[in-house]
C-alpha cells in the first residue's frame, strides 16, 4: 500500500538519524572513506532497497548503487544520490539526506516503473576526510580515479589502494565504476548548510552553481626546543610562524568579497606545553565562485607563508590536495526542478552552493542538478544539523514531481552520457 508523504518524510528522518549510529568514534559521529562503518551503513541501506525490487552492487570505489528497472531493459539512466562519508563530529543529514530521500522516491512509485532506469547512489567519499582529498566516490564514476589517487595516504601511511582491498573490494576494479553513455542526468538532494532559505522562508532551493574551491596542506618547520631556557630572541617556533599565516589567511579574505578561506586544523609537533613546537601542519580551504580569483589568492597565501618564514627563520612546505573549479548546473533540470517545486506549492528559489556536491563532479559528463533543503539554524557539519519534517515532505513530493515530468520529457530521456 502506498504510504503518506507526510510519513515517507518521518521514515527519511529516522532513517538518517539510524545511519549516523554507524560511527568510527564513540559518542559522535564521524565515517571516513571505508572505514569499517561504512559495512554497517551498506547493510542498512540494503534492508531498505531490497524489498523495492531494486539491484544492489559496492563499485569498486566502494560507492553503493541501486537500480530500479525501467518498463524497458534498454531504457536511459537517471542517478539520484549523495555521499555516506561524514566529517569529525558529524550531522545526520549531510549526504544522508540524498541517500535516503530517493528511497523514499522509489517507495512513493509504489512500484510503478518509468520509461527510464532509476539508480540511487551512495557515494563512499565526498568530504576528503581520511585521504585529504573529496570526492573519491564520483570520481570513480567520470573515470578521475587514476594511479595518484589510489596511491595517495591518509594519516596512517594507509594507501587508498589498501583501503579498498581492506574493505573487501579489488581496486583493478575500478574502471568498471565509470559511467555508460546511458546515464541522462543526475540528480541530488541535499541540505542546504547555510541560513539562505531559512531567511527567506522557503522550504526549498535550487542551485545554480557550485563555487570552485582549492584545499592545500601546509608544514612550518622550525626548531623544537625547551620552553623554560630558550629565550624569546632565540626560538625559531614553527607555530608562532603558522599563527602568523593564520591571520593573514583571515584578513585577506575579509577582504575579497565572496571568497571565504579557512584553516580547518592545525597539528604542532611534537604537541607538549613545555616545548617549542618544532613543526606546524595547517590545511587550507579557499572557495570562491570565479575560479582566476581563488587561484590568485592561493598564490597570495603561499607568498605570505614564504615571507612569513623567511622573517622568523623557518622553512615552508605545501601540497595542493584539491584544486576544484566552479561549476555550472544543467539549465535544463534548473527549470524542471523549479517547475517541480511550484507544484509544491512553494516559491522556488535559485542560489549557489558554497559546499561542495558529487554533483560538481557529475556535471563533468552529464547534465547535474541539486535540490536544497532548509537547514534550520543554517547550522551544518556539527551534530546540531537537522531537517524539518515538513521541508523533507515537500523534497519528496518536489522529487516525485520531477520523475513525472522527467518520465514525459523525451528531450530529457535523450541526453546522454559525455563518456
Ligand atoms: C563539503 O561538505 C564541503 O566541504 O564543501
Ligand atoms: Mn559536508
Ligand atoms: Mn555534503
Amino acid at each position: 500500500m502506498r504510504k503518506e508523504i507526510e510519513q515517507l518524510a518521518e521514515e527519511v528522518i529516522t532513517r538518517c538519524r539510524k545511519l549516523a549510529t554507524f560511527s568510527e568514534d564513540s559518542g559522535s559521529l564521524r565515517r571516513t572513506f571505508l572505514s569499517p562503518p561504512m559495512h554497517e551503513v551498506h547493510r542498512e541501506i540494503t534492508t531498505w532497497l531490497e524489498p523495492l525490487g531494486t539491484e544492489l552492487q559496492i563499485d569498486a570505489a566502494g560507492n553503493l548503487r541501486a537500480r530500479y528497472a525501467g518498463r524497458e531493459p534498454a531504457a536511459p539512466r537517471l542517478l539520484i544520490g549523495s555521499h555516506l562519508d561524514t566529517v569529525p563530529n558529524a550531522g545526520a543529514f549531510d549526504g544522508m539526506l540524498g541517500v535516503v530521500l530517493p528511497i523514499a522516491l522509489l517507495e512513493g512509485l509504489d512500484g510503478r516503473r518509468l520509461p527510464y532506469v532509476i539508480e540511487v547512489v551512495g557515494f563512499s567519499d565526498e568530504e576528503g576526510v581520511r585521504f585529504g582529498t573529496p570526492f573519491l566516490g564520483s570520481c570513480a564514476l567520470v573515470g578521475r580515479f587514476g594511479e595518484s589517487l589510489l596511491a595517495m595516504q591518509d594519516s596512517h601511511g594507509i594507501p587508498v589502494r589498501k583501503a579498498i582491498q581492506d574493505f573487501g573490494l579489488n581496486p583493478a576494479k575500478i574502471a568498471d565504476a565509470v559511467l555508460g553513455d546511458d546515464v541522462c542526468a543526475y540528480l541530488e538532494f541535499h541540505i542546504e548548510q547555510g541560513p539562505v532559505l531559512e531567511s527567506l522562508g522557503l522550504p526549498l532551493g535550487v542551485v545554480e552553481s557550485v563555487a570552485g574551491q582549492s584545499r592545500l596542506e601546509f608544514t612550518f618547520v622550525g626548531r623544537a626546543n625547551h620552553a623554560g631556557t630558550t629565550p624569546m630572541n632565540l626560538r625559531i617556533d614553527a607555530i608562532a610562524g603558522a599563527a602568523e599565516w593564520i591571520e593573514t589567511v583571515e584578513r585577506v579574505a575579509k577582504a575579497i568579497p565572496g571568497l571565504v578561506a579557512t584553516v580547518g586544523s592545525l597539528q604542532a609537533k611534537p604537541g607538549a606545553v613545555n616545548v617549542i613546537a618544532g613543526e606546524a601542519q595547517l590545511t587550507l580551504d579557499v572557495r570562491h565562485s570565479a575560479d582566476d580569483m581563488r587561484a590568485r589568492t592561493v598564490e597570495d597565501l603561499i607568498r605570505g607563508a614564504q615571507a612569513i618564514a623567511r622573517g622568523r627563520g623557518l622553512s615552508v612546505c605545501w601540497k595542493e590536495r584539491l584544486n576544484q573549479c566552479a561549476v555550472s548546473m544543467d539549465r535544463n533540470l534548473i527549470t524542471q526542478v523549479e517547475e517541480a517545486i511550484r507544484k509544491t506549492g512553494s516559491k522556488p528559489h535559485r542560489m549557489a552552493s558554497g559546499a561542495g556536491h558529487d554533483a560538481m563532479i557529475l556535471a563533468e559528463k552529464v547534465p547535474a542538478g541539486i535540490v536544497f533543503l532548509r537547514t534550520p539554524g543554517g547550522i551544518s557539519h556539527d551534530p546540531a544539523e537537522s531537517v524539518l519534517v515538513d521541508d523533507v515532505a515537500k523534497a519528496i513530493e518536489c522529487g516525485l514531481h520531477l520523475l513525472d515530468q522527467f518520465a514525459v520529457s523525451p528531450a530529457f530521456q535523450k541526453r546522454t552520457c559525455r563518456a
